[in-house]
């Protein structure tokens, strides 16, 4: 039975346009207009072209690259929303950027994920819908309820049916063990883990694979592809301790900046499986393949829109 949905509005910023269209087709519900502009000195000018006054507002915006002029545009947006007097204002971040930094790695370094919490909730936002973040403890940077929603079971379902007998789910360092274990779990597969020790933010060394790889296909997940480089480094991990060299890849977010497609282009590596919370720019890449969280995300807005549990949605 189709849940009736209040009034809200859905207001999405530039960074994802296919995504934010494939959410509002999904919802059946369309993007409200909005004008986002530069002043001529460069400036971000942000306009809603509807009234929002008293209705619940989502935001969808991720802050991937360009991160900062992604990131302005969604503190703009709801800044705007909150001075038209909407009711409550919901940012829909499929990706949230800077989310690496949750912590200092060293001291006179500040800590971006909580400079973002906090500007986010300057501007008067009232809620977060995100998904998969880089750490799950970034919810405790916002005093607003934080929904962080994973796409596990989405990659899980793509790749039940495409993996090989006894392949081995891989988390490329100790910061992904968890989603390894989710993975495994819904693939009925083993766990086995490099570990990376980070020299410096764009410079890691591997040290040893811990798991039985030997003669196995091999499946490495990840929040996030930026780089290659951590996918690069796991691979040549597994293949120097025995693992077939048959690989596969899941990640949530293929950011994949230039140069990560010659990163990626080890023969022992098949599939990259990775969703669009990042629009996706390498169209011509046939290892690359992106499946849609616009169902996701829909129906999050949809249960938060009505009032309802997205309890679920995490399952
Ligand atoms: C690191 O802790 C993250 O989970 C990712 O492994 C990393 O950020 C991926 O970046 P890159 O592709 O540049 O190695």
């Amino acid at each position: 039975m189709r849940i009736r949905i209040p009034p809200f509005s859905l207001f999405a910023g530039t960074g994802n346009p296919d995504l934010a269209a494939a959410v509002a087709r999904a919802l059946d519900h369309p993007v409200s207009p909005c004008t986002v502009e530069r002043f001529p000195d460069g400036e971000i000018s942000v306009h809603l072209d509807e009234p929002v006054r008293g209705h619940p507002v989502f935001v969808l915006q991720s802050t991937s690259p360009p991160v900062t002029e992604n990131l302005f545009q969604l503190l703009s947006l709801v800044d705007a929303c909150r001075r038209a007097a909407a009711g409550r204002v919901t940012a829909v971040v499929p990706y949230f950027g800077y989310a690496r930094s949750d912590k200092r790695h060293a001291r006179r370094e500040p800590i971006a994920a909580s400079m973002v919490a906090s500007l986010c909730q300057t501007v008067g936002l009232n809620h977060l819908v995100t998904l998969d973040l880089h750490a799950a403890q970034i919810e405790g940077f916002f005093h607003l309820p934080v929904d962080n929603l994973t796409a596990v079971p989405i990659l899980c379902d793509e790749l039940k049916h495409r993996l090989s007998p006894g392949t081995v789910v891989v988390s490329p360092d100790e910061g992904r063990v968890k989603m390894a274990g989710d993975f495994a779990q819904r693939l009925g597969a083993d766990v086995a883990v490099v570990h990376k020790q980070r020299k410096s933010g764009t410079e890691t060394k591997i040290i040893k694979v811990v798991g039985d790889v030997r003669d196995r296909p091999c499946l490495i997940i990840d929040d996030m592809i930026s780089t290659g480089g951590t996918i690069e480094r796991a691979i040549a991990a597994l293949l120097k301790s025995g693992a077939r060299p048959e690989i596969r890849v899941a990640a949530t977010h293929g950011v994949l900046v230039e140069g990560t497609r010659s990163a990626l282009s080890h023969p022992a590596l098949g599939e990259i499986y990775v969703t669009d919370t990042v629009a996706p720019h390498h169209r011509d890449w046939p290892q690359l393949k992106v499946i849609s969280v616009a169902p996701l995300l829909a129906a999050a807005i949809q249960r938060l829109a009505a009032r309802e549990s997205i309890g679920d949605l995490f399952q």
